[in-house]
């Protein structure tokens, strides 16, 4: 954490205290980052998730499971036995990053298996795949926080609490808290989501709710083609371990249902391999797939204009082949204002992690640029 400190520090430049005050807001340097905390209280029932993860041989069967062809189907349930009888409510801690001055917000969910630093890397030379401060270049302001359960956030139960729900009811109160509070650093005229991977299906689903269809201006989606049909290379080739078991020093104090890869050829497809296995790499909970699984998402409910990036080689995506992957989804999004899709990118999973990166954010802030963001 020392090290990202100072690194983050090291492009930080003049750090000032928000004050009410706008006028102040000019004297800050384009990539004024800080760090926040920002508490949310969510009320949503949770389902019943019956996997028990204690040991890698469990991991390795929960694997064998979700693999499994006819996971989810008749023959082979997904491990889930009910729901609660009412909403559950608990209130968390969620770390984020927030840069930028710009009035248009981008709220930034990152993917399973990682953190906020997917937006950021840190390594030497990491400076092109560095989203968060092309985007502050770019003028806007930039919220990236760590899901609930990850990195800077409240440790959560894995199975009762790391569940798909859970995590977009989050996201549509951070949504609430960027337009409304007035402690927020900059109180946002417009919000983008967007969201990789994981977060892509949250960032979808938040913005086809009740409670944010309203509130957000534009949706950017990456490592994402709407379906789950492919999952079954990426988990199988994830190798999934205990993370306590696997690094007792960053991770010991984590419950075994939370997972990582076996080693960085596990994370190769997702590219930056080493990094993204020693550094950008966060354990994920065992109930956050079947909860995903389990819930459908409306697509058709959004109305803001849709944009999908898609480095072309996606294994969990389009299993490692995006061409016509995506038409599917641009035809299921018919409520959304505009959709666009660009699928054939030179990449894999982890778009931001590939030399394209600086193309795809440019397609991005072209895109959200003639939407009028
Ligand atoms: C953001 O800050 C820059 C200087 O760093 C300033 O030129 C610009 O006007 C500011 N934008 C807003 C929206 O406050
Ligand atoms: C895998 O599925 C079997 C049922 O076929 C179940 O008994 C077992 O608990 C599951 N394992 C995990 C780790 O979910
Ligand atoms: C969303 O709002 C619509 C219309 O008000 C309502 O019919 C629907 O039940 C709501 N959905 C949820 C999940 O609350
Ligand atoms: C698109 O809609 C069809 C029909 O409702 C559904 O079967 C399919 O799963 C949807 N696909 C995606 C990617 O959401």
């Amino acid at each position: 954490m020392l090290f990202r400190s100072l690194l983050s520090l090291s492009c930080i430049g003049l750090l000032v205290t928000a004050l009410p005050d706008k006028s102040h807001l000019v004297t800050r340097q384009p990539n004024d980052c800080r760090e926040i905390s920002i508490p949310i209280t969510v009320e949503v029932p949770r389902f019943l998730i019956s996997t028990e993860i204690n040991d890698d041989w469990d991991a390795a069967a929960l694997t064998f499971n979700l693999t499994r062809r006819d996971f989810g189907q008749a023959t082979f349930p997904l491990p889930i036995t009910g729901t609660t009888a009412g909403p559950v409510r608990s209130t968390y801690s969620v770390g984020g990053t927030f840069c930028g001055n710009g009035s248009t917000t981008l709220i930034l969910t990152h993917g399973i298996l990682e953190s906020k630093l997917y937006w950021q890397p840190d390594f030497p030379g990491s400076e092109r795949y560095d989203f968060v401060k092309a985007a502050v270049k770019a003028g806007y302001s930039v919220l990236s926080y760590d899901r609930i359960g990850v990195g800077s956030s409240s440790r959560i139960d894995p199975l009762t609490d790391a569940q798909f729900q859970v995590q977009v009811a989050v996201l549509n109160a951070l949504v609430e808290h960027v337009r409304n509070n007035a402690a927020s650093p900059l109180p946002a005229h417009k919000v983008v989501l967007l969201g990789h991977s994981y977060g892509a299906y949250l960032s979808a689903a938040a913005a086809a709710s009740n409670q944010s269809r309203n509130s957000v201006d534009a949706v950017l989606l990456t490592g994402f083609a709407g379906g789950f049909s492919h999952f079954g290379p990426f988990l199988a080739g994830a190798g999934l371990r205990v993370a306590r078991d696997r690094r007792p020093r960053r991770w010991g104090a984590l419950d075994p249902g939370y997972l990582t890869t076996a080693d960085r050829y596990a994370d190769a497809y997702r590219r930056v391999a080493a990094w993204t296995h020693e550094r950008g790499s966060e354990p994920f909970a065992a109930g956050e797939l079947p909860s995903l699984l389990a819930t459908s998402i409306t697509y058709r409910d959004i109305t803001a204009p849709v944009q999908i990036v898609q480095g072309r080689y996606d294994v969990s995506a389009c299993g490692g082949n995006c061409a016509g992957q995506l038409d599917e989804i641009r035809g299921n999004l018919t409520g959304a204002r505009v959709v666009e899709t660009v699928e054939d990118l030179p990449a894999g999973h982890n778009l931001n992690l590939h030399l394209i990166a600086p193309k795809a954010f440019g397609l991005m802030f072209d895109f959200l640029g003639r939407q009028g963001l």
